[in-house]
């Protein structure tokens, strides 16, 4: 999805774009570039396929780094042309003294490409990004200034687009406008950034502002000029962002991936303390009324990818703590299935980036049908915090690993605060019996980032035994591969199967989803999640020793069940890993691959507990396979397209 970056003030602007570059790389990191006009107004490029590192690798070892106070740079996650270096980003118009940066797709590129070819302009590559050059180009001659030349350029294009410009006309100034991809301004002393998001910015400034879709920003080292598309003057101040730099460093784990998963507890604790009140959970941010959430008659949950899960997990919730009923879709077909919603409906929209095209396409279209419309997002100022008519925020600090951990367990958290203020507050029970048991559920949600804690300080110690274990498995699956293509091609059958399947009943149904999700995201290994009651009627076929599989038996009603499922599996051969309560001595006599166990908690708050194993046999499955856990192919952090 791409993170554009640049840069304009008094210091050499390379090390800062690629810092800036790096820090964005969660976006996309099929290749990247820089453009900047060096100290005589000379416009110089620099681009390469790969990451980030590699353009920096490739600039010392030429030492042909260009030297200027001003540049952009991009990251890019492909969607029109190869990931190649003339598909890399920046692109330049035909005269070379112009250069753009583009997040997003220009939809009708092909229309623009013929008529501007048709015109004389030359094209060096395959993307939709391209004609954005050319166009700026075009009418810079006919306007004679960026800002108004990037104003009709993109008035030509339809699509989604964060674009940044500089030309050497124009010396020490970006010219910058954004249409539903994000982006930001950074403001400093005597120097000023764009980025797609703040996380790029932290270590220069923590003064953003938010460009609003339409809007064009020119800078220059000492100031920034807005101004609306219809072409007023827009004063908009900076917001103080309230993460720092150090939460989006290492810190000393050995990927981001680890580091966030080691901060769920403290994350979760730190939200239970900012909303917990005598008459329940409160939301500063939460902005809509208690009597119009009183008027709500159903609930309609949207999300993509994890957030999904999240949202699946928040059904159950929602529906033990609260007289509502709940659906959830996924946000990329909420709005093709007319959606019964209305002025009745809560529809909650939960997002990590908060800048998730589909989920954004689907509040615009709930908004459009007249509900309430609820934004659980992790990036404080995105896109679909700020067009939601309310919003928690999962104060969960920068995530920068793709695969999401962290963001989850956060948006867990804010799912059970909210069930509790609809629960306690807004659909209060009548019943005394029902408040006291909602409470005493509640007093056990303050404890739950305690046993979060423990499951990790045990783990901490264990650490050798999850390698060891996961070694195991490759081993055991390598010599099945060697045996097979020992075996004659006539005689031989079907190929080993490296797949792992995750089983969760009830609330870890979505447990389950997720602990596959993140697997196949880092570790590139098919994996299913699948209702342990549907084993039976499909999933069971896939049955031998050689997949995986992950069955989340802990203490809950439906633990027996589990276990019978457990023997079925067991009968056949299965490899199984038990994810069960401590202190289960009965299930350790069943003789299973492995066993992992998590603190006692109730069957409702269980997944938040479930989620850190599930996270690390992920991660280290993915570390004995030797991949890249922090940055998976082909994927990127904030999909920004539909
Ligand atoms: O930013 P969002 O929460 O809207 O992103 C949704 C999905 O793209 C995201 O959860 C994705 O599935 C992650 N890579 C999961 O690890």
């Amino acid at each position: 999805m791409c993170g554009i970056f640049g840069y304009v003030g008094q210091k050499d602007a390379v090390p800062i774009l690629l810092k800036g570059l790096s820090r964005l790389e969660y976006r996309g990191y099929d290749s990247a570039g820089i453009a900047v006009l060096d100290n005589s107004a000379h416009l110089i490029v620099r681009k390469k396929k790969g990451k980030v590192k590699e353009l920096a690798a490739s600039l010392n070892q030429h030492r042909n780094a260009p030297h200027g106070t001003i540049g952009l740079g991009h990251t890019r996650w492909a969607t029109h042309g190869a990931p190649n270096d003339s598909n890399a980003h920046p692109h330049l118009d035909c005269s070379e003294k112009i250069a753009v940066i583009h997040n997003g797709i220009i939809e009708n590129y092909v229309e623009l490409k013929e008529a501007l070819k048709a015109e004389g302009h030359q094209f060096r590559s395959n993307t939709d990004s391209e004609v954005l050059a050319h166009l700026v180009e075009k009418f810079y001659k006919k306007t004679g200034t960026v800002k108004e030349a990037l104003k009709l350029a993109v008035a030509k294009a339809r699509g989604s687009y964060a674009v940044g410009v500089i030309h050497e006309d124009e010396p020490g100034r970006i010219t910058a406008t954004r249409v539903d991809s994000p982006l930001v301004v950074g403001v400093g002393k005597h120097e000023n950034f764009i980025a797609s998001d703040v996380s790029a910015i932290l270590e220069h400034t923590r003064e953003a502002v938010a460009i609003e879709n339409g809007e064009i920003v020119v800078l220059d080292g000492d100031s920034y000029q807005l101004s609306g598309a219809n072409g007023r003057v827009v004063k908009r101040a900076p917001r103080h962002v309230q993460w720092n730099v150090e939460e989006a460093e290492k810190q000393g784990y050995a990927h981001f991936m680890l580091k966030e998963i080691f901060e769920q507890p403290g994350i979760i604790e730190g939200l239970i303390q900012k909303r917990l009140c005598k008459t329940g959970m409160r939301f500063e941010e939460l902005k809509i009324k208690k009597s119009r959430l009183a008027q709500v008659k159903n609930v309609h949950i949207v999300a993509c990818g994890t957030s999904y899960h999240a949202g699946l997990v928040g059904k159950y919730i929602l529906e033990t703590l609260t007289p509502l009923t709940v659906s959830v879709d996924n946000s990329s077909e909420f709005r093709y299935r007319d959606p019964k919603v209305d002025r009745s409906s809560l529809v909650i929209l939960i997002s990590q980036s908060g800048e998730t095209a589909d989920t954004l396409a689907a509040l615009r279209e709930a908004k459009k049908r007249g509900a309430v419309v609820l934004a659980i997002v992790n990036v404080l100022g995105s896109t679909i915090e700020r067009e939601a008519d309310g919003v928690i925020y999962t104060y969960a600090g920068p995530e920068i690993a793709v695969a999401s951990t962290k963001a989850y367990t956060a948006q867990l958290a804010a799912l059970y605060s909210l069930a509790f203020h609809l629960g306690l507050e807004v659909f209060p029970p009548k019943n005394p019996k029902r408040k006291a048991e909602l409470f005493d559920l509640l007093a056990e949600f303050k404890k739950i980032p305690g046993a979060m804690s423990e499951f990790l300080a045990e783990y901490r110690i264990d650490r050798a035994n999850w390698d060891a274990n996961c070694a195991e498995y490759n081993r055991r699956y390598h010599k099945s591969l060697e045996r097979y293509f020992k075996t004659a091609p006539a005689k031989r059958k079907r190929a080993p199967n490296a797949f792992f399947m995750y089983l969760g009943r009830n609330i870890n149904y979505p447990s389950a989803l997720e602990g596959a999700l993140k697997l196949k995201e880092i570790a590139y290994i098919s994996a299913e999640g699948y209702a342990a009651g549907e084993m039976k009627h499909g999933p069971i076929a896939l049955i031998d020793e050689n997949p995986w599989v992950v069955c989340i038996a802990v203490d809950s009603p439906t633990y027996e069940k589990m276990i019978s499922n457990i023997e079925e599996i067991k009968a056949r051969s299965g490899l199984i890993t038990a994810i069960v309560t401590k202190g289960n001595e009965a299930v350790k006599k069943l003789g299973l691959y492995l066993y992992i166990e998590v603190p006692k908690t109730s069957e409702l708050f269980s997944p938040l507990v479930i989620a850190l194993p599930l996270q690390l046999i992920a991660y280290h499955v993915a570390k004995e396979f030797k991949e890249e856990i922090d940055q998976p192919r082909n994927l990127a952090k904030s999909v920004t397209v539909e």
